[in-house]
């Protein structure tokens, strides 16, 4: 019933149109995404990834879904590619999802992947689809939300470090010692999934930012120094567009600075900071795996709550 045609930019309006329909069914009430943010990420070049895109096309030539593919390339993931697909509400249970699921595992196996991933809610039916075509449910998370004014910033600095906030690319005197607590996050609870390793260096984190700023988007990081040494930092971006909602990025304590508070400390100077230089941002957003329970407790702390419940699936692609 359905044919699949390969993603170009004049179809980019049909793939955005998609995709804004099925999160506002959904997801009632989260920012929907705009034209403008959707063609920056399908045609601007990630950090070290590429995406091949789908639509299922009906007789007509409507859309009645879509699907992306992120293909990961860089040492230590280039095993792996992440999955989107969203069929539109009325068109489902017509094998739309299937079709497009078997583009991208097509895809994926000339490009000689072993995982695939793919996060969906949790309860809901991309969890249901998942199960029936052979993913694994591999790491469970909360998507939290906090409102910004009421989050509880009372955080003394703990003694002997240094707060330092910048926003875009990491100043350059302090690169290196970035990229080095940058590596510290592969320590990431990621439950049962094949995920890899990512490597960074200087350039590697320059370049990161650079894609971000190719996209819009705007990057605040405020780091945690001691001495030459940065101990921890995180990092929030507020997406090109966005009037609400700003997306938590990575937070990471080395692991011979955890235990002084510095979580908290990091999240509280960042929120301040937005509060400062962002005013209409209300809320943000992040994900926690339940495996990670100290970040848990530091977001609990700061004021996050619970806002739905999600699942990253994984299938595996060569037996
Ligand atoms: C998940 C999604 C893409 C499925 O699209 P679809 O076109 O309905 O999928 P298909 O028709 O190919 O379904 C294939 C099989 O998955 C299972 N399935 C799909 N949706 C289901 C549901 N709501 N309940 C139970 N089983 C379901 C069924 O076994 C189905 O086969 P069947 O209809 O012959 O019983 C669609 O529901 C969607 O867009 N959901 C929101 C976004 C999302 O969660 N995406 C997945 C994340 S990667």
């Amino acid at each position: 019933m359905y044919r699949i045609a390969a993603l170009t930019p004049e179809r980019i309006p049909a793939w955005h149109e998609v995709v804004a329909t099925t999160a506002a069914h959904d997801l009632p009430g989260e920012p929907l995404p705009t034209l403008e943010q959707v063609r920056a990420q399908l045609t601007t070049a990630g950090l070290n990834s590429r995406r091949a895109g789908w639509l299922a096309l009906a007789p007509g030539g409507d859309a009645a879904g879509v699907a992306a593919l992120r293909l990961f390339d860089a040492e230590g993931q280039s095993h792996l590619c992440e999955l989107e697909v969203h069929v539109r509400p009325e068109r489902r249970r017509e094998g739309a999802g299937s079709l497009l699921l078997e583009a991208a595992v097509s895809t994926a196996g000339d490009e000689g992947r072993r995982s695939m991933i793919g996060v969906a809610a949790d309860p809901g039916p991309g969890t249901e689809f998942c199960a029936a075509r052979g993913f694994d449910r591999v790491l469970t998370f909360s998507n939290l939300l906090l409102d910004v004014a009421f989050a509880d910033l009372d955080v003394a600095t703990p003694e002997g470090y240094e707060a330092v906030m910048w926003q875009g690319t990491v100043p350059g005197e302090l690169a290196e010692a970035f990229a080095v607590a940058k590596n510290a996050m592969n320590d990431m609870p990621t439950g049962e999934m094949d995920y890899g390793v990512q490597r960074w260096d200087a350039d590697r984190v320059r370049t990161m930012a650079e894609v971000l700023a190719d996209r819009g988007d705007t990057l605040m990081t405020v780091a945690a120094r001691r001495g030459e040494e940065l101990a921890g930092f995180t990092e929030i971006v507020i997406r090109a567009g966005e009037t609400r909602r700003a997306l938590q990025y990575d937070t990471v304590v080395a692991p011979e600075h955890r235990g002084h508070g510095l979580g908290l400390w990091l999240k509280a100077e960042m929120v301040g900071w937005l509060r400062a230089e962002h005013p209409g941002i209300a809320e943000v957003e992040t994900d926690n795996a339940d495996d990670n329970a100290h970040m848990l407790a530091v977001n609990n702390k700061l004021g996050f709550r619970l806002h739905r419940r999600s699942s990253e699936f994984q299938l595996s692609l060569r037996s």
